[in-house]
């Protein structure tokens, strides 16, 4: 056999946008390359990321209103983040937790329950929201006990695609024909008195697993009260309440936790994405003392579900502490509260003003969801025929023209949805700037205002030459 050609870091920092699409094509998911390729996102090599920005080799900016499907609370490459991880390295610090104690993964759990409110204090640490959902989901049934192993969910929610948590995610899509653990019928998500009715009616019921605000579904934030109610229907019925935070979760929303909006407090948190601050890959789930105690606090239950390799590892652990750290000591959720009103408000005025495209504008803090009027609404009807020329999955709606020109025209990206085709959801890191807000909007304005026949048209061109100069001249983008 020959020698394998293996390459290194300075190969691939040569590789070209072509020269990464290819490999992706030959050995990684050809078939999800075509949705890329579609937005144009394949035509652009990034090569570094700071703040709110990606920049490509010749140091254009992109505007990150994606952020990593909400990875990016503290920004890209957050400077505190780079310093603790050469001193970590330089130092010779261990990573590997399983044999001595780590004091790194010490330092998290003792920040993670510094934060959390009440008798949430016993943490498990993992590397993916799956994995800590699905932790979390095992320490309900073990503390429940084997008559009450069944979990309730809600319709439209993301979870995870691993088999216990694509078992509680609500995806007819996801779940395909694979074999998943039996749980009861999903119930609405919002409707207090369907989650009641549901809990009622199986005893065997013995947690509530649920999205604060659900991401994937297209952002949508339940009603005032649902909360509340939901946390005095679990207590009279012994249920626990596990809260998934994986999306919306460490300060995006304008609090540390999103259920702090709501004045409850779940028995079970989870949180993962930006845990790790843009650099690893850290989740944890975050548990009332007494549940964790009771599930898995002897000797002999302890190793039931203990952390897996890479849970609490020592450089990803350090940089979650310091994370969790900076969002508290930069009052980054203040911001995102602010910022997020800001970008709401000026969102709805381009509603106000394009009423026949956008449908909906909605979220908390940073977390927002533009929904647009499906492509059918009677205003768009005259485009019909030239949107049957574009693929498939552009059919559906607005967003994926929209979203691909935002990135071709005026470097900005931005990510969509799993359940509601219409919706654009806008996830920032939240250290984004006023400045930010204003060019998106002016640039999403300038979009609007070419109509929907003006977006295929221009989606069109932009298709034959993604490389061309924009047409018009694009308002200038603030420094990144
Ligand atoms: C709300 C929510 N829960 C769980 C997950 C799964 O996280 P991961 O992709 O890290 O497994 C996600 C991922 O998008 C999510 O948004």
């Amino acid at each position: 056999m020959p020698d394998p050609k293996l390459w290194g870091l300075e190969d691939v920092e040569r590789l070209s946008a072509d020269g990464i699409r290819d490999v992706h094509e030959t050995h990684v998911n050809p078939g999800q390359l075509k949705y890329t390729r579609m937005l144009g996102f394949d035509r652009i090599r990034i090569d570094r990321a700071r703040g709110a920005h990606y920049f490509t080799p010749d140091g254009t900016p992109l505007l990150d209103f994606m952020g990593g499907f909400g990875s990016v609370n503290i920004g890209h490459n957050h400077p505190r983040i780079l310093a603790l991880s050469r001193r970590f390295q330089e130092a010779l610090h261990h990573d590997i937790s399983q044999t001595f104690l780590s004091a790194y993964a010490a330092g998290l759990v003792h920040n993670l329950a510094e934060l959390a409110p009440g008798d949430l204090d016993f943490v498990f640490l993992g590397n993916t929201g799956s994995e800590v959902m699905e932790a979390a989901i095992k320490l309900a049934e073990q503390y429940q006990g084997p008559d009450r192993t069944r979990t309730l969910y809600a319709k439209n929610s993301f979870h995870g695609k691993s088999k216990g948590a694509l078992s509680v995610t609500d995806s007819a899509l996801l779940r395909g024909h694979f074999r998943l653990i039996e749980e009861p019928p999903a119930v609405p998500f919002g409707d207090a008195d369907a989650l009641e009715a549901a809990l009622a009616a199986d005893p065997r019921i013995g947690a509530v697993v649920l999205e604060t605000i659900q991401g994937g579904a297209g952002i949508v934030v339940p009603p005032a009260g649902y909360f509340s109610r939901v946390r005095d229907i679990c207590n009279q019925r012994k249920v626990l309440l596990v809260l998934d935070e994986v999306q919306c979760g460490l300060g995006r929303t304008g609090k540390f936790f999103a259920f702090e909006h709501e004045g409850i407090i779940p028995d079970v948190v989870a949180v993962a994405k930006s845990l790790g601050g843009a650099k690893a890959a850290v989740a944890a789930y975050i548990a009332r003392r007494d549940v964790y105690l009771k599930a898995y606090g002897d000797p002999k239950t302890s190793i039931i579900h203990g952390f897996s390799t890479f849970g609490g590892m020592g450089e990803g652990s350090a940089i979650a502490m310091e994370a969790v750290k900076i969002i508290h000591e930069e009052k980054l959720a203040e911001r995102a509260g602010q910022t997020g009103e800001y970008l709401m408000t000026r969102l709805r005025e381009l509603k106000d003003r394009y009423p026949s495209l956008i449908k909906d504008v909605r979220g908390r803090g940073l977390m927002v969801g533009v929904e647009f009027q499906g492509i059918g609404h009677a205003t768009l009807s005259a485009i019909k025929p030239l949107a049957a020329m574009l693929d498939d999955r552009l059919q559906g709606g607005l967003p994926g023209l929209i979203g691909a020109l935002l990135c071709a025209d005026y470097r900005i990206v931005v990510a969509f949805t799993e359940y509601n085709r219409n919706v654009i959801r806008l996830e920032p890191p939240l250290v984004l700037r006023r400045e930010d807000v204003d060019y998106f909007i002016q640039c999403l304005d300038a979009l609007l205002s070419k109509g929907p026949v003006g977006l295929v048209m221009r989606f069109m061109a932009r298709r034959q030459n993604f490389d061309a100069q924009p047409i018009d001249t694009p308002p200038v983008p603030p420094n990144g």
